[in-house]
């Protein structure tokens, strides 16, 4: 039997009670295959790693080591928010690695795209690898697969994905969401407990906010860039557009304009403003966004983020731009 084909007689899981039924045949199925031996996740805080890891910590509590690499190309929030939900209250075995400054040393002066992915995506394995060397006895790597994942193996998540670990680790894997779809991956998250704006959170690319601070990295812009991705967030949710926009996000570009503040001269970045909606990220359309929004949210971005003098609205639909800028 194909152990990576969804059964055609797999039910949907729609709702509550399936979700529950699902919850309880992994938890004894990940309980009978682990045994009291020791399991290791790369838990970025994505929506399938934190619902595979709050089904391990249900199954096999301590057993399950979590290993948090902050890259410092989170969005704000982010690494804070693992730490509070499976640090804090759900009890996990956590390992916290801020490696910002290993990634932001190595991406310094590096304009490349592409440079600049492959630079992020070794030196999390080489941090995680690192990590892993630290403890004893692991047996088992748990992964976020999900069915839409074996399905593209070879297409668009294969290539993006950061979370891509050396091929060479010894470990048997875990992958118990392999066979689900997103929509269903988010129905056992709520039901497991974890917040709703991390199952619920839209996609984030794997190198983070590193594709969104344009050209070479600095850490002045990149702050900008995380203030002002903060605000729109926020007023996102704030005005009800967050449920209906599937990504949306702020881009920092590599050059200044001048502006004026204060009766002074002021040169800054512009953030640029992208929101679109796609059902497979093929293809995107552009958000109609309410002026008045618009309005507000540059307001504040301009007001309250350092650096930052101009707020543009992309309104490229893809094709022909791509949903990121680089
Ligand atoms: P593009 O920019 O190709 O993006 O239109 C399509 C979708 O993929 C996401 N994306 C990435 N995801 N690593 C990822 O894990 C990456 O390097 C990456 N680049 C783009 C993008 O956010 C969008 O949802």
């Amino acid at each position: 039997m194909d152990t990576n084909k969804r059964p055609d007689s797999m039910e949907r899981i729609t709702t509550v009670q399936l979700a529950q039924d699902f919850i309880s045949e992994q938890v004894a199925a990940l309980q009978a295959q682990i045994g009291d031996k020791k399991v290791l996740l790369a838990l970025s805080g994505g929506v399938d790693s934190s619902v595979v890891a709050a089904l391990l910590i249900k199954a096999v509590g301590k057993q399950l080591i979590c290993v948090h690499v902050n890259h410092g190309l989170m969005r704000k929030g982010e690494s804070e928010q693992v730490i509070e939900v499976f640090g804090k209250e759900l009890d996990a075995n956590l390992v916290y690695v801020d490696a910002s400054d290993r990634f932001l040393n190595l991406l310094s002066g590096v304009s490349d795209p592409e440079q600049k992915r492959k630079i992020i995506g070794n030196e999390f394995i080489r941090v995680f690898d690192e990590e892993a060397g630290k403890l004893c006895n692991i047996s088992f790597l748990a992964q976020g697969t999900i069915y839409p994942d074996i399905i593209e193996s070879k297409g668009v998540k294969a290539h993006h994905n950061v979370g891509g670990l050396p091929e060479d680790m010894q470990f048997e894997l875990v992958e118990p969401l392999k066979l689900l779809y997103k929509d269903e991956v988010r129905l056992v998250g709520d039901v497991l407990g974890l917040p709703h704006n991390m199952v619920y959170r839209q996609p984030f690319p794997g190198p983070g906010l590193g594709v969104r601070c344009l050209g070479a990295i600095t850490r002045d812009r990149l702050n900008a860039l995380r203030e002002a991705d903060a605000i729109l967030r926020e007023e996102f949710e704030n005005s009800g557009l967050a449920q209906h926009v599937w990504q949306y996000f702020v881009a920092v570009p590599d050059f200044k304009s001048v502006g004026v503040r204060d009766g002074k001269r002021y040169e800054g970045w512009p953030a640029i403003i992208r929101a679109v909606n796609t059902v497979d990220a093929m293809t995107a359309t552009v958000e109609e966004i309410p002026y008045p929004l618009l309005h507000k949210i540059t307001d504040r971005i301009t007001a309250e983020v350092d650096g930052i003098n101009r707020v543009l609205y992309d309104l490229t639909p893809k094709p022909i731009g791509t949903i990121e800028w680089e």
